[in-house]
């Protein structure tokens, strides 16, 4: 059988590289397409081993000719379409930038590689955050878009635009991935999660006194990263184009994650105080967790619950990985890389 290629954007982050090691135990011939300005971009895929197998193509979102190049040299039967500034409280503040590469970028992809080969698959990752201040709970496929960011408007202009219309309107083979929250030990450290859990792994080995934190009331469904790139592979190899959520069904708050690590490090944690003055005490009467409100955002999404029922019965795909054992996967990863000895969940000891 023919080899399969793909053509990754966004291969350096989170989900690109979990992508890419997917895709190889496949057999695909996998490119990714890489900033030049990209800080360290192979060190990832270095660390990984697959820098023999991956062939990279520098290029950028925003360059129309770079993509042409890359899709010239990797004449990708899939493309998987990852790259994005994907930080919600940066795009506030670069809401241009924002629309750059998540809505253009995404419409230069499109329109060139569908114009070079009718016959491509395109994967979109579009987002939980396009619900917003959400309409219905637990959101779905049908659930309307209520966007409450930038990048969750660019999100959602580019599954309008890109997605839904040029597959209706020219038959394409496109189709968007609503992805929930997943995180993984690769989670970039601006992001709540790993910050949570690099933070708390410092104090836990006196490498730091404490951390603060924006709102701990906000709720999403927290996934595993690694089983959620197989679900965007699913996806492209339907017979017809559909779009998926893909979620836990379950959801938590910024506090419970707080928890949960403070459990994985067997630190006992208590919570005094209230909105802004609220701070988390160890079991010395030290505070490790105050709240500082520049990490609050203008706009907040309260709450997320994902419905992915429709995926578990058309793409058989279900998450493997609960709530307590992604925090101590990710945090049992920061232990080890910082070098602590481990004491933590009796699984790890
Ligand atoms: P990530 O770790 O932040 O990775 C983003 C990737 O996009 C990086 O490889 C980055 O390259 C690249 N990128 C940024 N700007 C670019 C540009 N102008 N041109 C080319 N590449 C550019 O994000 P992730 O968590 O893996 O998420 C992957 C995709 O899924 C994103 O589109 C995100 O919006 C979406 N998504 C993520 C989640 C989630 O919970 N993780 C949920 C729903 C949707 P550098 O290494 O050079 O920065
Ligand atoms: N980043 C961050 N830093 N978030 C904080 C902090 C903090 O210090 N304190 C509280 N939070 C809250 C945020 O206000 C938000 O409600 C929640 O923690 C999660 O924030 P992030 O981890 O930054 O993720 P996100 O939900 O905004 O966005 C991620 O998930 C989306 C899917 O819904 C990103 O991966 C997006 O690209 C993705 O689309």
């Amino acid at each position: 059988m023919k080899q399969k290629r793909a053509l990754i954007t966004g291969i350096t982050g989170q989900d690109g590289s979990y992508l890419a090691e997917f895709l190889l135990k496949k057999r695909y011939k996998v490119y990714g397409l890489v900033r030049p300005a990209s800080t360290d971009p192979l060190m990832r895929i270095e660390r990984l081993s697959l820098d023999r197998m991956i062939k990279i193509i520098y290029g950028d979102m925003r360059d129309n000719n770079s993509i042409i190049r890359a899709l010239e040299e990797s004449r990708p039967d899939e493309i998987y379409n990852l790259g994005a500034q994907s930080q919600v409280g940066v795009s506030f503040q670069c809401p241009e930038e924002t629309m750059e590469v998540n809505y253009n970028g995404f419409g230069r992809l499109v329109s060139e590689a569908t114009h070079l080969n009718p016959q491509v698959r395109i994967y979109q990752a579009s987002s939980s955050e396009m619900f917003g201040n959400v309409l219905e709970t637990p959101q779905k496929e049908t659930t309307p878009f209520n966007p409450v960011s930038p990048y969750a408007e660019s999100k959602v202009k580019a599954h309008n635009d890109y997605v839904v219309e040029y597959r209706k309107r020219h038959n394409f083979f496109i189709c968007a991935g609503i992805l929930f929250n997943h995180e993984s030990p690769r989670r970039g450290r601006n992001f709540v999660t790993r910050k949570i859990t690099h933070s708390m792994v410092k104090i836990k080995l006196g490498l730091q006194d404490s951390f603060e934190l924006g709102n701990l009331d906000a709720k999403r469904d927290w996934g595993y990263a690694k089983d959620y790139v197989e679900a965007m592979w699913l996806m492209l190899q339907q017979k017809t184009p559909q779009d998926f959520v893909i979620s836990t069904g379950e959801s938590h708050s910024v506090r419970d994650f707080v928890n949960a690590t403070a459990n994985a490090l067997d630190m006992k944690i208590t919570w005094h105080g209230k909105g802004l003055k609220e701070v988390a005490k160890d079991s010395s009467g030290k505070i490790i967790l105050r709240i500082n409100p520049k990490y609050y955002r203008p706009n907040e999404v309260n709450s997320v619950l994902g419905d992915s029922s429709r995926a578990k019965k058309v793409l058989k795909w279900e998450p493997k990985v609960t709530f307590d054992e992604l925090v101590e996967i990710i945090t049992k990863a920061d232990l080890e890389s910082l070098g602590g000895v481990i004491g933590i969940h009796k699984d790890y000891a």
